[in-house]
């Protein structure tokens, strides 16, 4: 009788150390035990040269100029992506109600935080000067990079010829607006 318990637990020892051996010998085939060569998500370089090489300029010199493309800009297709991208946000009519953002006739050439009564962050009242044509391209590529504490929760448009439209038809329903800069203008010297 004794000796059967022995042996049942001299057995179940064996399976315990035979199942722990196996899996050891699974796990090492089945995991590769070596780390790679090259982390899968690199931290940091996201931000682009953003981080790499600050100021020149209000966000870096990472944001394409529009100069050149604004003459030849399409306002219409600037309408349709500013309907379709900020217009759950924003309106565009005169005298149009504020959103989450502020009504944008009229914003061209209007001084940052235009409107009488919008509760503008501190980050964007505290930008001096009116909106202009290089302003409102940095500002639209990435609001977040050209007015650190913005409230406009809007990642931006990365496309240079969409930015280049949006403005045109920016401009089309501002009447202040600046004229458009020269093609020279656009691109300076770096
Ligand atoms: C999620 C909502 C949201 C979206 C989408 C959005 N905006 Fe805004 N926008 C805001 C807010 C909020 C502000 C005010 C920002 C602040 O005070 O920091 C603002 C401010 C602005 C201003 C400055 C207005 C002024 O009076 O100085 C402009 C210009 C502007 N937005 C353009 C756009 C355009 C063009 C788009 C689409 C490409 C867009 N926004 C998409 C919420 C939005």
């Amino acid at each position: 009788m004794q000796s059967l318990e022995l042996n049942k637990a001299f057995a179940a020892l064996l399976t315990a150390g035979i199942t722990f051996m196996v899996a050891g010998q699974l796990g090492k085939v089945l995991v590769h035990g070596e780390r790679p060569h090259e982390a899968a998500i690199k931290l940091g370089e996201e931000a682009g040269g953003a981080t790499a090489a600050p100021a020149a300029g209000p966000t870096g010199p990472t944001v394409e100029p529009i100069a050149g493309l604004l003459a030849n800009a399409d306002v219409a297709a600037g309408q349709s992506v500013a309907q379709k991208q900020c217009g759950s946000c924003h309106t565009f009519n005169d005298g149009g109600k504020s959103g989450v953002g502020p009504n944008l006739y009229g914003v061209v050439g209007a001084p940052h935080g235009h409107l009488e009564g919008f509760n503008y962050s501190a980050a964007l009242k505290g930008k001096e000067g009116p909106w202009n044509y290089d302003e409102l391209n940095h500002w639209l590529a990435k609001p977040s990079a050209y007015a650190p504490g913005t409230r406009m929760a809007f990642a931006g448009l990365s496309n240079t010829k969409q930015r280049a439209d949006v403005i045109a038809y920016l401009r089309s329903i501002s009447p202040k607006a600046p004229p458009l800069p020269a093609a020279e203008e656009a691109a300076p010297a770096k």
